[in-house]
C-alpha cells in the first residue's frame, strides 16, 4: 500500500472481462480470437453485420478498445499503430490557424512532432511550464484549441495538476485537454476522472508491458471528440494489427498486478539511490523530497517504476561507465516492460530536443532515467550498487 488515494477495487475485474464476453463468439471462446480478415461479407451492398473493412473496424481490435476504455473509466477507446500515431490523429482535429499549448517537458518524439511537423501546418505552438497552472491560463489565446500535457513528465518527473488545468481549459471554452498517461497506466492515474477531455497512451509501454508491441491508444468520454477521432482513425489509417491487439488485450489482464510490482521496485530503488553517496539527486514523486509529492498523493493511486537521478560528476564519460557496469538493467530506450531498462535522455530519447531547451529542463549528461521492471527488488538494488561503486573506484 502507498500513501496515495485508494484505487478502484473493480479495476482488475474490468481489465479482465470488459469487451471479452465469450457469448459474442459462436464458439464461446474464453479468449478473443485473432481475426485476420481484411474484409467482411456484406448481405447486400452496404448492408453488413458489424464490420465492413479491416481499417474501419476489426473484432479483435474492438475487444481491446472496449477493455482499454473501461480501465480509464471512459465511454470510448480507440487504438493506433503507435503512440505517435495516436498523437498525430488527435492533432488532426485542429485546423490551420489554431493554437496549441504544450507542456515544455514532453517525450522527445512528441516535442519533435509539435516543433518540426505541426508548426509547418500553420498551427502555432507555445511550450509552457504547466507545473504551475497559472502559466497555462496566461498562455491561453482566443484560438487555443488544444492543451497537451504529460504527468509525470518524461524524464524529469514533473507533475501537472490535472484538475486545475482542466478547469482553466473548460473556463476558456472551445479548447480540449489531452493528458498523456503513458508513465502511469490507467491503474495508477485516471485523467478523465479529473476533468481531462482525452487521455493518450503509448501502449508500447506499461499497458502492453512486455516490450513486444508498438501501439497507441486514445480514450474519451466526449461523444463529439470520439466521433471526430474515429473518423480520423479510418480516414488517416494508422491502425494496429489484429495480432498486436490480441497481445495487448492479453497484457491488460495482468496490468494491475504488474503495476503493483513496478511501484514496489521503483520506490525501493528511489529510496536506495537517495541515500547513495554517488548520487546527487533522485526524482521520484513518491519521495517526500519531490516538490510535488503532495499533489501526487492527491491525484494518483500510486507510483510507476519510473524515476530519474543525477549521477555525481554530471559527466557523459561517468554516465557511460555506469551503464557499462550494469548487469540486470539493460541500456535501451523505452520503458514499462517486464525488464528493467536504463537510458541517458540527453543523447537518447531526448536528443531531438534543442540543447537550450534540454539545459533549461535539467536534461544533462548526468541525468539517468530508470524503468524498474518486475525482477526481484534486491537484484535491482544490488546491480545499481555494484555499478555505482565500480564507477567511483575507477
Ligand atoms: C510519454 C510518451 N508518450 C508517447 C510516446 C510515443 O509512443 P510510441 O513510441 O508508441 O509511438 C512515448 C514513447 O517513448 C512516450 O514515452
Amino acid at each position: 500500500m502507498t500513501d496515495c488515494m485508494e484505487n478502484d477495487p473493480t479495476f482488475a475485474t474490468r481489465a479482465i472481462h470488459v469487451g471479452n464476453d465469450p457469448e459474442q463468439w459462436n464458439h464461446l471462446a474464453v479468449v478473443p480470437p485473432i481475426s485476420m480478415a481484411t474484409t467482411f461479407k456484406q448481405h447486400a451492398p452496404a448492408e453488413f453485420k458489424h464490420y465492413e473493412y479491416g481499417r474501419s473496424g476489426n473484432p479483435t481490435r474492438s475487444c481491446l478498445e472496449k477493455c482499454l476504455a473501461s480501465t480509464e473509466n471512459a465511454k470510448h477507446g480507440l487504438t493506433f499503430a503507435s503512440g505517435l500515431a495516436a498523437t498525430t490523429t488527435i492533432t488532426h482535429i485542429l485546423s490551420t490557424g489554431d493554437h496549441i499549448i504544450a507542456m515544455d517537458d514532453l517525450y522527445g518524439g512528441t516535442n519533435r512532432y509539435f516543433r518540426r511537423v505541426v508548426s509547418r501546418l500553420g498551427i502555432q505552438i507555445d511550450f509552457v511550464d504547466a507545473t504551475n497552472p497559472k502559466n497555462v491560463a496566461a498562455a491561453m489565446k482566443p484560438n487555443t484549441k488544444m492543451v497537451w500535457s504529460e504527468t509525470p513528465t518524461n524524464p524529469t518527473m514533473k507533475l501537472v495538476d490535472i484538475a486545475a488545468v482542466a478547469s482553466i481549459v473548460k473556463e476558456h471554452g472551445g479548447a480540449f485537454l489531452v493528458v498523456d498517461n503513458t508513465f502511469m497506466s490507467p491503474y495508477l492515474q485516471r485523467p478523465l476522472d479529473l476533468g481531462a477531455d482525452i487521455v493518450l497512451h503509448s501502449v508500447t509501454k506499461y499497458v502492453n508491458g512486455h516490450s513486444d508491441v508498438i501501439m497507441g491508444a486514445v480514450c474519451t468520454n466526449r461523444d463529439d471528440l470520439h466521433d471526430q477521432l474515429r473518423f480520423l482513425q479510418n480516414s488517416i489509417g494508422p491502425v494496429p494489427s489484429p495480432f498486436d491487439c490480441y497481445l495487448v488485450n492479453r497484457s491488460l489482464k495482468t496490468l494491475a498486478l504488474r503495476m503493483e510490482q513496478h511501484m514496489k521496485n521503483g520506490l525501493a530503488v528511489a529510496k536506495f539511490l537517495e541515500k547513495h553517496p554517488c548520487v546527487d539527486k533522485v526524482i521520484h514523486p513518491g519521495l517526500p523530497s519531490h516538490p510535488q509529492h503532495e499533489l501526487s498523493k492527491r491525484q494518483c493511486f500510486g507510483y510507476s517504476g519510473m524515476l530519474s537521478f543525477y549521477l555525481k560528476g554530471n559527466d557523459l564519460e561517468i554516465s557511460k561507465k555506469f551503464f557499462q557496469q550494469l548487469k540486470v538493467f539493460t541500456l535501451a530506450e523505452s520503458l514499462g516492460g517486464h525488464e528493467s531498462l536504463c537510458e541517458l535522455p540527453s543523447v537518447m530519447t531526448h536528443a531531438s530536443v534543442p540543447k537550450e531547451m534540454r539545459e533549461k529542463l535539467g536534461i544533462t549528461d548526468g541525468l539517468i532515467r530508470l524503468s524498474c521492471g518486475l525482477e526481484s527488488t534486491d537484484d535491482l538494488i544490488q546491480d545499481l550498487d555494484q555499478a555505482l561503486k565500480a564507477v567511483v573506484q575507477k
